[in-house]
């Protein structure tokens, strides 16, 4: 009977690990507004910390990547991946795709901290850079 519970237990750890290496998808967000998502970028959200204070947009590196150009990076850094695909996956599941010669350093509880209407205005945003 050990046996058996020992044997659940690890297919249910089996099947929900691959749930979470599952593309996510933008698909279910409303649609976001820029000019809102660009207030976002520099706002402290419900105690989650700024982007802004790791990510400028102006080329210089702070912790993470700049975002300038960003619309352009987007759409190149995953194949097959639409740029708000990959956009959604980089705020909600940082440690999904961590960009090269960066740590796996970004806030990971934005999904928690943020709407889906807040990420869709970030994602506008970012999209616009
Ligand atoms: C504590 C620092 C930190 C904060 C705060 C942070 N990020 Fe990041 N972010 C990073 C780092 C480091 C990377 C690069 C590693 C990776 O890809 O996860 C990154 C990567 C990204 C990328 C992928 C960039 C690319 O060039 O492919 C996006 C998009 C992004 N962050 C958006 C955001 C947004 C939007 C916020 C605010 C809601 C935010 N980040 C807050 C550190 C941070």
């Amino acid at each position: 009977m050990k046996q058996l519970i020992a044997f659940l237990v690890l297919v249910v750890l089996a099947i929900s690990g691959c749930a979470n290496s599952e593309e996510e998808s933008a698909a279910s967000l409303p649609e976001g507004d820029p000019s809102r998502g660009e207030t976002l970028f520099s706002q402290y959200i419900d105690g989650a910390p700024v982007c802004s204070a790791c990510h400028t947009i102006d080329g210089s590196t702070l912790v993470g990547p700049s975002l300038q150009d960003y619309g352009e990076t987007a759409s190149t850094r995953k194949p097959d991946t639409s740029a708000e695909d990959y956009t959604y996956t980089s705020i909600v599941r940082p440690g999904a795709f961590v960009v090269d010669g960066f740590p796996n350093a970004m806030y990971s509880q934005y999904r928690q901290r943020l709407t889906d209407r807040q990420i869709a205005d970030l994602i506008a945003y970012l999209l616009s850079l």
